[in-house]
């Protein structure tokens, strides 16, 4: 347990410095959560907010989404990159439709049996549309856990990945999710950045480790060669 208050500095700085305008943002709808969620997977907020208008505007809803013609799917997908998620967005709106009718699960473990949904964007999505209680771990995140509390070990190694795991748990607050899982986004997106991070800026650097020991640069741990 860190020695100062992490999620009640990460939820005062998101209410203050965070992103609150982003399309995805303004609903608890868990259809558009789920397709936000999937865009941003490996796609900038720039490029997606264009796309997640336009998807929503062809497929408003799970329904018209499953009973579209796959090619439909592919056509309003097309530019994204990476394509097998819009395969699995399908799949699973279909599934959705079929076993749940039409209403996505809260529960995340019932989310993450779904294609295209892991345990990161399961939890995130929710996290945003029924605030619950539940630890998400993406890239940006592993890169400011592994800064503030000197994780000094690569993390695509399933040990290292465990502990991150529990500590992304260990961290989570007893309320304000919504406010703690998109602080803990904008952080590591427009503060806690690759290559030259605003320390600057973060409400963190009088107590992160990397700040403090100089090691900014070197965390998280690069793929060993
Ligand atoms: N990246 C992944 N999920 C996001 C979200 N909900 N808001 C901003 N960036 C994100």
């Amino acid at each position: 347990q860190p020695d100062f208050d992490f999620s009640g500095v990460l939820i005062a700085w998101q209410k203050r410095h965070g992103r609150h305008a982003l399309p995805w943002q303004q609903t608890r709808d868990a259809y558009r959560i789920w397709l936000s969620e999937i865009m941003l997977q490996q796609t900038q907020v720039t490029t997606v907010i264009p796309y997640y208008a336009r998807f929503l505007a062809y497929f408003p809803d799970v329904a018209a989404l499953a009973s579209a013609p796959a090619e439909a799917v592919m056509a309003q997908w097309s530019g994204l990159g990476y394509y097998s998620r819009a395969r699995n967005l399908h799949r699973c709106a279909q599934i959705v439709v079929e076993k749940y009718g039409g209403h996505f699960p809260v529960d995340p473990a019932l989310l993450e049996a779904l294609p295209g949904i892991g345990r990161s964007t399961a939890a995130a999505i929710s996290v945003f549309s029924s605030g619950t209680r539940a630890a998400i771990l993406d890239g940006n995140v592993i890169r400011v856990l592994s800064r503030v509390f000197g994780i000094e070990e690569y993390a695509g190694a399933a040990k290292v990945k465990n502990r991150l795991w529990q500590l992304a748990e260990s961290l989570l607050p007893e309320q304000n999710l919504e406010s703690y899982t998109q602080g803990l986004m904008d952080l590591g997106a427009t503060i806690c950045v690759r290559g030259t991070p605003s320390c600057d800026l973060c409400p963190f650097s009088s107590c992160c480790y990397a700040f403090l020991q100089d090691k900014v640069r070197e965390l998280p741990v690069r793929k060993p060669s």
